[in-house]
């Protein structure tokens, strides 16, 4: 049987994850409905991808009984709120990076979710792709020996954009483009804790992050670096060094096509796309949603790859980060 998706939002994300579902055996997956804050903006939507239910608010799509998953691609300070709306409607729930906007919103979220017994996952997709499956296998092969640094950048120029520049559109490159070199530390040092973490950062006139460099110190002498920036062009690879050898990823890092592992190139090609894409790669979106599909299988609450531990530690550690460079959201004083 399917796994019958719901999406909450009609945005830009909305879209590229719906265009990746398709690139999935329709037998797999389905997407059954799509709710938006405007009946229009869900109706386009809908006409766009041939999908049969139509709602304007989140609560109707929460009401529907006919949904096993619900894909949350609203921006992120209204993550919180759509989540628990979800969840206490005991739906499961794929939510868009970052989970929320700080650790205690993440973990309101994670309760929520075990609370109402349904899965819930943050949608680091970059986990999914292949050739990130690929690093893992190394890793636990020992193929470069003992890691011992890890660097990554994400810098894009998104100042015109602006729900990377409003705070109060969660605005800011660490919670936008931060977290995937984060992510990609803590997958590396297997969830483990940071021993400390010194981070700089230049903010803009709103109070938001425009460019954040961080270093972090790990047990056993290890290290990672890694920059992200909404003002500036990087290359936005990604190098994993170890005492035998070296794991590069070119880029993009965030979702990758590409390995070269000791000097040795391998290519991962995401899906073709049926319809124009937003962003990079977003078909690339189908290996975390097929990883949802085999969790709901299993009968599992949340992803082995992406646990709600790993989710905690992404936001405490961009909590610390932030507190560093001096970026405070409202929701950090509720
Ligand atoms: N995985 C990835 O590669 C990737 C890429 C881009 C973004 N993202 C994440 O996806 C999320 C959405 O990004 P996006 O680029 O798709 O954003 P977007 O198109 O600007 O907005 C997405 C949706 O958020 C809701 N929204 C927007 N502004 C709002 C406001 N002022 N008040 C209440 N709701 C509002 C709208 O929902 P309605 O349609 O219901 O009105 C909108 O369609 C972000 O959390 C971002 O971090 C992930």
């Amino acid at each position: 049987m399917a796994t019958r998706w719901g999406i909450c939002s009609a945005g830009k994300i909305s879209h590229d994850f719906t265009v990746a579902l398709k690139t999935l055996p329709a037998e797999d997956h389905q997407v059954v409905a799509v709710a938006a804050r405007k009946l229009e903006n869900a109706q386009e939507f809908a006409n766009k991808h041939s999908i049969s239910r139509v709602y304007s608010s989140y609560e109707e799509l929460a009401r529907d009984p006919d949904i096993d998953v619900v894909y949350v691609g609203v921006i992120h300070p209204y993550h919180l709120s759509a989540c628990k709306l979800f969840t206490n409607a005991k739906k499961n729930v794929l939510c868009e990076k970052p989970l929320a906007m700080n650790a205690k919103e993440v973990k309101e979220i994670l309760d929520s979710a075990k609370k109402n017994d349904v899965f819930l996952m943050e949608a680091v997709w970059t986990r999914f792709f292949p050739a990130s499956v690929q690093i893992r296998n190394l890793l636990a092969q020992g193929e470069i020996g003992e890691v011992k640094m890890v660097r990554a950048d994400f810098c894009v120029p998104l100042l015109h954009v602006p729900r990377s520049v409003q705070k109060d559109l969660g605005g800011g490159a660490l919670l936008d483009l931060g977290i995937y070199c984060l992510q990609f530390i803590s997958m590396v040092y297997n969830g483990e804790k940071p021993e400390s973490i010194q981070a700089s950062g230049i903010c803009l006139e709103t109070g938001v992050d425009e460019s954040v460099a961080v270093i972090l110190k790990y047990s056993k002498n290890r290290m990672a670096t890694f920059t992200c920036s909404a003002g500036v062009q990087l290359p936005n690879d990604a190098i994993i060094a170890g005492t035998k050898g070296k794991i590069q990823v070119p880029s993009p890092m965030w979702c990758p096509t590409s390995l070269v592992v000791n000097e040795k190139e391998t290519q991962y090609p995401v899906p073709e796309p049926h319809l124009p894409l937003n962003f990079t790669n977003s078909t690339g979106m189908c290996y975390e949603a097929e990883e949802v599909r085999q969790c709901l299988l299993k009968g599992l609450k949340e992803s082995p790859v992406m646990p709600h531990a790993d989710s905690l530690l992404l936001a405490e550690m961009e909590d610390e980060i932030r507190r560093q460079v001096g970026v405070v959201y409202s929701q950090d004083c509720q």
